[in-house]
């Protein structure tokens, strides 16, 4: 089956409403006419070429589609693109400032090997910017609960849990720690 014709047989199925969406995408504005069937996830990696949102199952289980909305984790599977309307989108790509500088986060995953085929590394690193964000110290147990709900096939997880924690100790300052450039001083 072509493109189109599974976009035909979706249409026939679902119906092919369309609503103009506004919203916050790694603080650009973006207007844009989506179906109204239409996932946060497809439309951020169809519609905005931010292909950093993975899709693993479809259907809410692994976790790898994660993206922040308004500060807090979703999955993007589960929502539709116009539930996001006048709100927040942040993706991976939003963490560095530049294509050639990482964000502390992502330093902190390229040094303790937090990372291993990368499928889920988008999901973990926008989950550990989400609980760094208040400066609080977590015990690697706590860290272990706060990515629970994203599943990494590589099994890799202490060396994830190190990696948030390294990101923590960057961005709460300290000798040779690394400032976030995204954010205001
Ligand atoms: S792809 Fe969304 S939870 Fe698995
Ligand atoms: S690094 Fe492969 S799924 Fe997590």
């Amino acid at each position: 089956m072509t493109t189109s014709e599974h976009s035909t047989d979706l249409d026939t199925r679902y119906g092919s409403d369309t609503r103009t969406v506004t919203l916050r995408v790694n603080g650009r504005g973006v207007t844009r006419e989506v179906a109204t069937r239409t996932t946060l996830a497809d439309f951020l990696r169809d519609d905005l070429d931010l292909v950093s949102v993975h899709l693993g199952c479809e259907h809410g289980v692994c976790g790898c589609c994660t993206v922040l909305l308004d500060g807090g984790s979703v999955r993007s599977c589960l929502m539709l693109a116009v539930q996001a309307g006048g709100q927040e989108v942040e993706t991976v790509e939003s963490l560095s400032p530049d294509q050639d500088r990482l964000h502390p986060i992502q330093q902190a995953f390229a040094e303790e090997q937090g990372l291993q085929c990368g499928f889920c590394t988008p999901a973990m690193a926008l989950r550990a910017r989400e609980i760094l964000a208040d400066g609080k110290e977590w015990t690697d147990e706590e860290v272990r609960q706060e990515i629970s709900g994203i599943l990494c096939r590589c099994t890799g997880y202490q060396n994830i849990i190190n990696a948030v924690q390294n990101a923590g100790r960057k961005l709460r300052g300290g000798p040779g720690a690394a400032r976030d450039e995204t954010k205001g001083s």
